[in-house]
């Protein structure tokens, strides 16, 4: 007779994982963009791509390091023209994050990817804040925007774009730092940064992804970043991972991007759990799903089941950083950790 299955003791845990509400701090939304919805902008706007199908472009996904990414992301960001192209991006990803159960997104853009194309800056952003708004009243997702500033370029570069985002204020939170790290430290940026502190404006800065754990220190003693995305080589530096775990400044780290990116040969030598074990502020984010395999659940899941030592107790956790990290308010915290505790107490009875 055959012998019937027996039950995935993990797959409860796996539940969850999807079940949980959850915030996402470190998505760029260029970074959602679907070759399918790559190629359908195409023809819509007329732009001509160097691939000949979604397969070929998709097989071309084989990165070595940031810049070879950097590089496909950019051209696949050049479909990008009309602000309903911006509006159609963002709602594709909105999508995604309500089926994974993320109750707030804080979503970075590179207004100088577009406005360097001679796409008006209104066209940017008021395309992604009319889907911002959308998703709040169609899924309850809370969400805010995140200015960044392309590093390869000059920081009068960056000062320029950040006026001319100013009329639209409104629509944006904070500013970031993303594109080439190595040789583009944060110092490069500390007038910028300074100037966006005088704003009340967020700051965040990717530091130590490919560049070594100095950064992440200048980027907190220098531009007064309130989290760092990535940070995963502060590990290099024991008195850094102190320093963290002491302030609780929170890493938005993205496992799948950085085996992709091959900052890690697999995600069994990630080091988010160990991280989280040594009571660091982590958390789990997508970075450019659409790059990089997989949406923030998928991150979870792959995580995890890269550490079969991992427990429902960090998955608890891991949803708390996030919310503890994010920039909502305190009482939209408080809420979503009763909402988290509820779900957590319901799957594990
Ligand atoms: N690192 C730096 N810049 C980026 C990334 C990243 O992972 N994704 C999009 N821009
Ligand atoms: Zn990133």
């Amino acid at each position: 007779m055959a012998q019937a299955s027996s039950p995935d003791p993990r797959s409860p845990l796996r539940a969850l994982l999807r079940r949980m509400p959850k915030a996402e701090l470190h998505l760029h939304i260029e970074g959602s963009l679907e070759p399918e919805l790559i190629f359908r902008l195409a023809a819509r706007n007329g732009v001509t791509l160097p691939y000949a199908s979604v397969d070929a472009l998709r097989a071309a996904y084989a990165f070595t390091d940031l810049q070879s990414f950097l590089d496909l992301y950019y051209a696949g960001a050049s479909v990008l023209l009309q602000e309903q192209d911006f509006f159609d991006m963002a709602w594709a990803y909105f999508e995604r994050a309500a089926a994974d159960n993320v109750v707030r997104a804080e979503l970075f853009f590179d207004p100088q990817t577009h406005t360097e194309r001679g796409v008006p800056i209104e066209a940017v952003i008021g395309g992604l804040a009319d889907a911002c708004a959308r998703a709040h009243a169609e899924f309850g997702i809370e969400s805010a925007l995140i200015l960044c500033f392309l590093r390869h370029l000059s920081e009068d570069e960056a000062f320029a774009t950040l006026e001319a985002a100013l009329p639209h204020r409104a629509h944006f939170i904070g500013v970031g730092l993303d594109s080439s790290e190595r040789g583009h430290p944060p110092e490069k940026f500390a007038r910028v940064f300074a100037r966006a502190g005088e704003l009340g404006l967020h700051r965040v800065a990717h530091a130590g992804e490919e560049g070594p754990a100095a950064y992440i220190e200048t980027a907190l003693d220098l531009l007064q970043v309130q989290r760092i995305d990535h940070g995963v080589r502060c590990t290099e530096s024991p008195a850094l991972v102190q320093r963290l775990a002491r302030t609780r400044v929170p890493l938005t780290v993205c496992p799948l991007s950085n085996v992709r990116l091959c900052v890690y040969p697999d995600l069994a030598a990630h080091p988010l759990p160990a991280l989280l074990d040594a009571g660091l502020c982590v958390t789990i984010n997508s970075d450019d799903p659409a790059y990089f395999g997989g949406y923030v659940v998928q991150n979870y899941l792959e995580l995890f089941d890269a550490h079969p030592a991992l427990t429902v107790q960090h998955a608890r956790q891991l949803a708390a950083n996030s919310f503890e990290a994010s920039f909502a308010s305190a009482s939209r915290k408080a809420c979503w950790l009763r909402e988290l505790d509820a779900v957590v107490a319901r799957m594990t009875a």
